[in-house]
């Protein structure tokens, strides 16, 4: 959850290390550091705090000869787990000689027995983290100026997960990058090699990387990659081309990512389903799969795992795997999954959702589907991230990154991609070709359809600034549009902090219209799909309790003018594809709600982007 860049090159590192370390603020966003060569020691400097604030302390503490002459170094911004984010706390951390400093992502679970074997050896600690144990570790089996050997023992010493960096006073030409379960691309430039725990830091400088596998050791200079395993022993990686290009991770005139990325929607979708539909065949064609049509007829049930906005995706394709696929489909909560007994079989397709690819509990849950015999894919967003890895198999989403920690592109994609494999899996079972040819013409549409909704945008804009005072919300649907309620609701309380609660209509009367009062609004979602002509009820419901309603509904759909106090209109849409155009709007009216509020909308309190981290 938060996020490492080292750099070995001609040019002066602490600017570069700095800048594109901006670009990972989105993993984690409480305190930063960062770490250099200086005059045959190291300089280190850290703060709580924004990584503009660090910067601002390097230009003012640090003298331009350090500025200037540093040609390597290490640099962290964190989101805390073990200790607060403190100075202290902040990442590098460095050795009992001062002389290794080191960035870390993960968690060391054996870190406080390592920490009372140090201690019992003389070592004293300055932070309550578990990285700084790790680096005190390297520094212990740091001998004869092997610092790679010392790192391949503190790796196997250390247990839980890591991506480090790690920079020494005694070879100031190089890092030893290491991964086990948290990531680490290596970017490799002309004459300059930048890591980065993700590749939004890399791709301004370079789009030749190398992903490491998880117990690799790399040592890296300015014109050198060697990757050898944790026991010491050398391997090849190959070098992979980034699929995006540096604009892919810039706001590109927008006010914040998450607006671009909501407008990136239609290109967005485009990317996912481009090449995909054979529509003369009426299905999709999804080769990561690896699934012969007769493994596909054989699937006895969907077990789709995820967390947060990933899992929102997942509800919705449930209702597509059943409806086209008639397949029995289940949705769990990633990390309930994993701490029950999950009853699977060797039928069961586990199919993991992930925009990040790296989230802790459902990378978990893959592990135990694995374990138990199921067949597992995978539907990430990231390429070659943890997820994708394991599971083998899978969909990307070709998005592009999404920066904005509150998702938007990923949903969107999420389920158009689901909606393809539900019609795949149709067609490998009992859908008829002429549905398949229309539900292929449904996503075919998708990208005009996501248009459309932004046409709105403004009209949205005004209808949340009446809202935009609100303490608590309920957001309700019926069918797909139940998950989009609940996507919308997630949205809402994300970026703008107020209590939204997602309901199907039909349990508000079970308990929440208890809530409901004049200052209480309601969103419900009446669009032309199935469970509309309840909504009116469920709408009138509202009405008597004097709930102001704002009715999400399709095209020119009058009926709700005199119900609702407001309505946003999204473009009818076929059923099946329906949730995409919805949710697309929830998304604009929480934005501008917390536009209005004044909140940091990229960069929510208490929340990071990828969840890595029980
Ligand atoms: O990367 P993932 O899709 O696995 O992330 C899952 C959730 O952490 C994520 O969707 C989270 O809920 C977002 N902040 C939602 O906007």
């Amino acid at each position: 959850m938060c996020g490492i860049v080292g750099y070995v090159g001609p040019r002066p590192a602490p600017e570069l290390l700095i800048s594109s370390l901006q670009r990972l603020e989105y993993r984690g966003y409480d305190s930063a550091g960062i770490a250099v060569p200086d005059g045959g020691g190291l300089a280190v400097l850290k703060s709580p705090g924004k990584v503009r604030t660090l910067g601002d302390r390097v230009r003012s503490e640090w003298a331009p000869a350090l500025r200037e002459g540093a040609r390597a170094g290490i640099a962290h911004t964190r989101w805390a787990t073990h200790g607060p984010p403190t100075q202290a706390n902040a990442h590098p951390h460095c050795d009992q000689s001062g002389r290794i400093a080191l960035v870390h992502n993960g968690i060391i679970e054996n870190y406080a027995d390592i920490r009372r074997q140090l201690e019992a050896q003389g070592h004293t600690f300055a932070s309550q983290t578990d990285s700084e144990v790790l680096c005190h570790l390297v520094g212990e089996y740091y001998r004869d100026g092997d610092l790679l050997q010392a790192v391949c023992a503190a790796m196997r010493h250390a247990e839980g997960t890591l991506g480090i960096a790690v920079l020494c006073a005694d070879r100031p030409d190089q890092l030893i990058i290491a991964r086990r379960g948290s990531p680490i691309v290596i970017g490799i430039g002309d004459d300059e090699t930048v890591v980065a725990s993700d590749a939004a830091a890399i791709v301004a400088h370079t789009n030749r990387v190398i992903y490491l596998n998880d117990d690799d050791v790399a040592v890296v200079t300015a014109g050198s990659v060697e990757v050898r395993t944790a026991q010491n022993v050398p391997v090849s990686r190959e070098v992979a081309k980034l699929e995006w290009d540096s604009e892919a991770a810039e706001k590109g005139g927008f006010a914040h990512f998450m607006l671009k990325e909501i407008f990136e929607q239609p290109d967005a979708i485009r990317n996912s389903t481009r090449g995909r539909l054979d529509e003369g065949a009426g299905t999709a064609k999804l080769g990561g799969l690896a699934m012969a049509p007769r493994e596909i007829a054989e699937i006895g049930r969907m077990v789709m795992v995820a967390c947060g906005t990933s899992m929102h995706a997942g509800l919705v394709g449930r209702f597509l795997f059943e409806d086209l696929a008639d397949l029995p489909a289940d949705v769990e909560q990633a990390a309930e999954f994993r701490y029950r007994n999950p009853i699977l079989s060797p039928r069961d397709l586990v199919l993991a959702i992930s925009q990040s690819g790296e989230t802790a509990d459902t990378l978990a849950a893959v592990r135990e589907a694995k374990q138990k015999g199921a067949v597992i894919a995978g539907l990430c967003n990231v390429v070659g991230s943890t997820i994708a890895r394991e599971t083998g198999r899978g969909v990307y989403l070709h998005a592009g990154p999404e920066i904005g920690v509150a998702s938007t592109k990923a949903f969107t994609c999420q389920v158009s991609v689901l909606l393809m494999m539900a019609l795949k899996f149709g067609r490998c079972r009992r859908l008829s070709r002429d549905r398949g040819v229309e539900i292929c013409r449904a996503i075919a549409a998708l990208p005009d359809a996501a248009a459309r909704v932004l046409e709105q945008n403004d009209a949205i804009a005004k209808i949340a600034a009446k809202y935009a005072a609100i303490r608590d919300i309920f957001y309700i649907g019926r069918g797909t549009m139940y998950p989009v309620a609940l996507e919308g609701a997630l949205k809402l309380k994300e970026i703008s902090y107020i209590h939204a609660e997602g309901y199907h209509a039909a349990e508000l009367k079970h308990g929440p219209i208890a809530m409901l009062e004049p200052v209480v609004p309601v969103l419900a979602i009446a669009t032309d799909t199935p469970g509309r002509e309840k909504m009116v009820g469920n709408i009138q419901e509202c009405r008597a309790r004097h709930s102001p309603v704002i009715a999400v509904v399709s095209g020119d759909d009058r009926q709700f003018d005199d119900m609702a106090a407001d309505v946003i209109r999204v473009p009818a849409c076929p059923a099946l594809t329906a949730p995409i155009p919805v949710a697309i709007a929830l998304q604009l009216f929480a934005y501008h709600v917390a536009r209005l509020k004044g909140c940091e909308i990229d960069q929510p309190r208490n929340l990071a982007k990828s969840v890595t981290v029980e």
